[in-house]
């Protein structure tokens, strides 16, 4: 028939459309299970490696200066993953986020050209206060997109909630292994609540030009 759908080898993907739908009605999305058991595994393993490289590296240098003035805003320790240098699990990571923005640039007109992440670790009685991710002047950044590390069995004890302040009221998200939330980094206000257990996460950002 036409010659011009050439798309034969789109494969609708119900999860990511999933995903697009709900953010295009309520501006967030969450997915559990983005990240299997195992994989969760293997990132939490990579991450607290990555923290004792880095703690190590840091008390060599000595303190950094505005720290304090940070820590009543976010007391979370991040780290940026470098994806030219991501180990096996971390180029796992990326193959899933990748495969993600090749699905939205294709079917959303979004126009992710760059993306960035960090790891997260919130020690216990830390937290981020209410902030939008666009705070730097960083207007490219479109999604905001946090994967939890968590162990199994994370309590409602524990803290750490994500809440999104939405028109509709407060949504109040805990941090499950495996559970991804994604949503619009210049709209939506957001806050961690204070942690009582070490908190494991990736924070991203997809962004456009
Ligand atoms: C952030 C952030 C949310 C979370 O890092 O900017 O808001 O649930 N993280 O960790
Ligand atoms: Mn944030």
């Amino acid at each position: 028939m036409d010659h011009l759908f050439e798309s034969i080898d789109f494969e609708e993907n119900p999860l990511y459309e999933r995903i697009i739908s709900d953010i295009a009605n309520q501006q967030y999305c969450i997915v559990d299970h983005f990240f299997t058991n195992e994989e969760v595994h293997l990132l939490r393993e990579g991450l607290l490696k990555a923290f004792e490289k880095e703690a190590f590296k840091k008390a060599a240098i000595g303190n950094r200066l505005n720290e304090t003035l940070e820590r009543s805003i976010r007391g979370d320790i991040i780290f940026w993953m470098d994806e030219a240098k991501a180990t096996d699990d971390e180029a796992l990571f990326f193959n899933k986020i990748n495969d993600f923005i090749a699905y939205l640039n294709k079917t959303c007109f979004l126009g992710i050209l760059h993306k960035e992440f960090h790891y997260a670790i919130y020690p216990k009685g830390t937290f981020y206060k209410k902030h939008i991710d666009t705070f730097q002047n960083d207007d490219r950044r479109k999604l905001s997109f946090v994967c939890y590390l968590n162990e199994e069995g994370w309590e409602p004890a524990y803290g750490g909630e994500l809440v999104l302040y939405l028109n509709e009221g407060e949504k109040r998200i805990y941090p499950l292994p495996g559970r991804v939330v994604i949503f619009e980094s210049q709209v939506i206000e957001h806050e961690v609540k204070p942690v009582n257990k070490k908190r494991l996460s990736i924070t991203g950002w997809l962004k456009t030009r």
